[in-house]
């Protein structure tokens, strides 16, 4: 069953049923202020920092569940009745409920007893804040007498202490109210020089500030006390619980509509010009002042909406295509493209899933989330790469995530995660092959953020590369250290204790245990390496890289094959990890998809093997799981992958961020079919049909689809903010539709299903538009390009030497 369908016309997805198997979340925000947003008006706000700088309180894994949010409620002051547009929090029944979640807005209405309301939240662009444009209309035959309030409650800035240390906190808490705008100013007084406002466009109506005095003693947000009596009561919060409500009275006529505007925001002041009158500790609002009245007016809040839409227009149209598949259209065209938005700017750190307290940037993550996100906005990735290379160490390695507020690596979690020095390399490549800068390899760079220690980025390349080299175990393998892309698989770690951290937990010298897939990476990311050394004129460097690349291959062909199969890894008494010899974990999906993307064994048959062993032992029609057998108890050897009951996440779940490394790897065979077979399956928008399985947003990917071993195979979990939303994208583009970006040109490969008689699409690439038809006139994958009607040789189109900024370019595929 459905609860809701696509409008892609309008690029949004349309929630009709309030009461989703789980919150259907979207975003708000995509340079420096954020929020998280449900189907139903849940969620919160935060400044570039979803731990540090979190603006109003969210309640994760509440019963019932997204509690925390922009709550509207109405009342008809006649029937002295209440309810929520919005649904959540009085859960009345409402007519034509909808909530249509869009590129970086979303609007959420619906009508009881004849009152229409719809309230549309964004955040404009360069602004740290958010609007809330409500809209009321009476369509009854009478007129109404209607009491609107809005309301949200704010965090005490650090949200991780504020959820925990009430000693403290229940007596630090401050507001001011002036003009009627309710300013947030907790700490501000000491060591906080920014402070978050809420305001709204009606004039002369009345707040509360105190949690307990607008809700009531022992009461909800479902039934606030003052909303309840139609009064709220200009309460001032001293300690406890500050929130931000306002109340607005209309008086609509038949068929009157009123808005109301209200903006929730962040602003920060000069550490001179904290206070006015100085000396006082009255917030100086005269910078904050002409933000907020510029917004509280409608038309510019229109404006602002306009140029959001603008945005992404430009944003998305970098590339758009047209294929008989609906679900990947819209997937490329709008969703994952969106999705992989998210990812850029949010890393792992807030959604449904992430509390926002737990975890920085990470590295890895961060450089694979490039492959989605570098044609949208290559500036933002340029800093991003140069950001993450900064927190490179020394010695090659690297921290495994840094913190976005202070841009440190974070010494809790520290390094030794052995594949995440080759991501840099992948992320940089990608980098290069979009824009062609190649000045960035020039920037100056520092390792662990020390000054002085900068060295070029390149070196920072062949530092990444070095540092396998340097760590090799007894087959020549890559040692995995505290664990490679699976962060689950902990080698070294033997954890008897409960509680302690399965990455950072080490009671192994680390010399033995050895991955395969580290393996399958670093002869990707020399290969990638080696292509730029040449690029820069370093010949001989560049084939360093690759006589490496040709040992390593040549081990894995002797030491990481299992005889149908690529093996996963060696553990800390040299023994195989994911072979035909172990009693469970027999075959992996990670090994078999990389080693073969990277092109290990194509030419002799080793990766058609080892992708029949995928086929035959691992897909599933709700896609690939990790492996096979799921461990059946808990393995000292092995860590947190044994941790997990059978079938969820890395023990044997399908970890939707790989299922694209088999994609891409069906695609290096030339198999259209089998690979977007896959891409399928696993596609959100192809299993909108089984919303009630799946659960979870039909419009974005989740990390993890339960597995075959799991009594619930096929429910989605911890939607958003993972790798696969890059990885699905960058599999679909550039090796299923074929549209790939080359170090000299844009490459066109499709590789795509038999029975797609072609395809079109548009890419802006390098400030060129290319205007790309493909058409099939046989079964296979070899293509004929002409150019602006002219035939080329190969199949990468060099950008035009007459400055002409569109080109034609056609594909005839046999
Ligand atoms: C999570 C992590 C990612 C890791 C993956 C597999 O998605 O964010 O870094 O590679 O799990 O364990
Ligand atoms: C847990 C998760 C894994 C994630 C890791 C990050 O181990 O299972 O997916 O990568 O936490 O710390």
């Amino acid at each position: 069953m459905k609860y809701g369908y696509f409008d892609d016309l309008n690029r949004e997805y349309v929630i009709t049923q309030p009461d989703t198997p789980l919150p259907w979340i979207n975003y708000l925000g995509c340079q420096a202020y954020f929020g998280i947003i449900s189907n139903t008006a849940g969620g919160y706000s935060f400044y570039r920092d979803a731990r540090l700088r979190r603006l109003t309180r969210y309640r994760y894994n509440n019963a019932p569940f997204d509690f925390g949010g922009r709550y509207v409620y109405l009342r008809d002051n006649e029937s002295k009745e209440f309810w929520s547009p919005s649904w959540q929090p009085t859960r009345h029944e409402l007519k034509d409920y909808s909530c249509r979640h869009g590129m970086g807005y979303t609007v959420i209405g619906s009508s009881y007893k004849g009152i229409e309301a719809h309230t549309r939240y964004f955040v404009p662009l360069d602004e740290n804040l958010e609007i809330w444009q409500l809209t009321v209309t009476n369509k009854r035959a009478v007129k109404a007498s209607i009491s609107a309030f809005a309301s949200i409650e704010f965090c005490l800035w650090d949200a991780q202490d504020d959820s925990t240390n009430f000693q403290r906190n229940f007596s630090i808490g401050q507001v001011e109210v002036e003009d009627g705008v309710i300013y947030h100013k907790t700490e501000y007084r000491e060591r906080r020089d920014h402070f978050a406002y809420f305001a709204t466009s009606a004039k002369g109506g009345s707040f509360d500030t105190q949690r307990d005095v607008f809700l009531g003693h022992y009461r909800g947000w479902d039934k606030p006390a003052t909303v309840e009596a139609g009064q709220l009561t200009n309460s001032i919060a001293h300690g406890w619980a500050p929130i931000g409500a306002h109340q607005a009275k209309l008086e609509l006529a038949p068929g009157e509509t009123r808005q109301i505007v209200f903006v929730l925001g962040y602003h920060e002041n000069p550490v001179a010009e904290k206070f006015d009158p100085p000396g006082s500790q009255t917030i100086n609002k005269k910078t904050v002042k002409p933000v907020i009245a510029k917004y509280l007016d409608p038309k510019e809040a229109d404006a602002a909406f306009e140029r959001l839409r603008q945005y992404w227009e430009s944003v998305l149209g970098v590339f758009q295509v047209n294929t008989p598949d609906i679900h990947t259209n819209r997937m490329v065209n709008i969703w994952n493209a969106y999705q992989c938005m998210a990812t850029f700017n949010m890393s792992r750190s807030a959604s449904f899933y992430e509390s926002g307290i737990g975890r920085g940037l990470g590295f890895r993550d961060s450089n694979q989330d490039l492959l989605g996100f570098v044609h949208m906005v290559p500036a933002r990735a340029r800093e991003r790469i140069l950001d993450l290379a900064a927190t490179q160490l020394p010695t090659g390695g690297a921290y495994h995530q840094y913190q976005p507020l202070t841009k440190r690596g974070n010494n809790d979690v520290g390094s030794g995660f052995n594949d995440d020095p080759h991501w840099l390399i992948i992320g940089v490549a990608a980098y290069l092959k979009e824009t062609g800068d190649w000045s960035i390899l020039d920037e100056p760079v520092p390792y662990d953020n020390a000054p002085g220690s900068e060295t070029p980025l390149y070196e920072h390349l062949q530092r990444s590369f070095r540092y396998t080299l340097d760590r090799l175990g007894p087959h020549g393998l890559p040692l995995i250290g505290r664990a490679d892309w699976n962060d689950c698989l902990n080698l070294n770690c033997f954890s008897d204790t409960p509680g302690q951290s399965f990455q950072t937990t080490t009671n192994k010298d680390g010399k033995v245990a050895e991955s395969v897939f580290i393996a399958g990476l670093f002869v990707h990311a020399g290969q990638e390496l080696a292509a730029i050394a040449k690029h820069r004129g370093l010949d001989a460097e560049a084939s360093t890289y690759l006589s490496e690349v040709a040992k390593m291959d040549q081990v894995v062909r002797k030491h990481g094959w299992d005889g149908e199969w690529f093996l996963r890894a060696y553990d800390d008494f040299g023994a195989k990890i994911g072979s035909k010899e172990c009693e469970e974990g027999k075959i992996f999906i990670e090994t078999n998809g990389y080693c073969v993307l990277a092109g290990i064994g194509l030419e002799d048959g080793l990766a058609a093997r080892a992708l029949d062993s995928t086929r035959k032992h691992l897909a599933t029609k709700h896609g690939i799981v990790l492996q096979q057998p799921a461990y059946s108890r808990y393995y000292l050897n092995l860590g947190e992958i044994s941790s997990y009951p059978p079938g969820y996440k890395e023990n044997a779940g399908i970890f939707c961020h790989n299922n694209p490394w088999v994609i891409i790897a069906e695609t290096r065979l030339g198999h259209g079919d089998e690979a977007h077979d896959y891409y399928s399956r696993i596609n959100p928008s192809a299993r909108e049909e089984i919303s009630d399985l799946h659960r979870c947003e039909p419009y974005v990917y989740a990390q993890m689809i339960a597995g075959r071993d799991a009594p619930t195979h096929g429910e989605a979990k911890n939607s958003w903010l993972t790798g696969t939303a890059a990885w699905n994208y960058y599999a679909i583009v550039q090796w299923i539709l074929g549209v790939r970006t080359a170090l000299d040109g844009l490459e066109i490969a499709p590789v795509i299903p038999k029975n797609w008689q072609g395809f079109t699409a548009t890419r802006t690439f390098r400030g060129v538009v290319y205007k790309i038809s493909i058409e099939r006139k046989g079964d296979g994958n070899s293509i004929a390009l002409t150019v602006d009607g002219k035939p080329i040789k190969g199949n990468v189109v060099s950008p035009p030497a007459d400055g002409r900024r569109e080109v034609v370019v056609k594909g005839i595929l046999s």
